[in-house]
């Protein structure tokens, strides 16, 4: 009778696995800072193109070389015409600088700013 045996390394690579199974860790890093709230998906990616084409000139919403952005309730509309065509010394952004896809997004993100009173 042959007597097939398992190869020799089979007990060490179990005894790794169980080695390892234990060693994976659950825990996540603490979020630094604290917690921006931003509600929807559009807001978190006007976020992004804000923080590219808008923000040098209104810091976070906040007034700078442009006005602030965060203290009146501009209708949508508005803030859009307002990016498409300019005023001033603000730069007018045609489709091909800024998609209307983008500039929907960074309408709800401003709406996400706005302080109450
Ligand atoms: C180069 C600086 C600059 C950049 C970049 C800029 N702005 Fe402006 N923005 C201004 C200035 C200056 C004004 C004031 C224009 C005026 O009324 O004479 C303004 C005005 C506005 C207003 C009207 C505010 C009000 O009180 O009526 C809105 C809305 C606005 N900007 C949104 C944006 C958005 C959105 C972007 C990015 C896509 C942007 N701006 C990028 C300078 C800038």
């Amino acid at each position: 009778m042959t007597f097939r045996r398992a190869p020799y390394y089979y007990p060490w690579i179990a005894a790794l696995l169980l080695l390892t199974a234990g060693c994976g860790s659950a825990r996540r890093d603490e979020p630094t800072g604290p917690p921006v709230f931003l509600p929807s998906r559009p807001a978190v990616l006007g976020e992004e193109v804000f923080m590219h084409r808008c923000n040098q000139c209104h810091p976070r919403g906040e007034a700078g070389l442009g006005p602030a952005l965060n203290n009146k309730p501009l209708p949508g509309f508005m803030i859009k015409f307002q990016v498409r065509h300019g005023f001033g010394a603000m730069p007018a952004f045609s489709e091909k600088e800024l998609s209307d896809f983008d500039l929907n997004n960074v309408v709800a993100y401003l709406k996400t700013l706005r302080h109450s009173g």
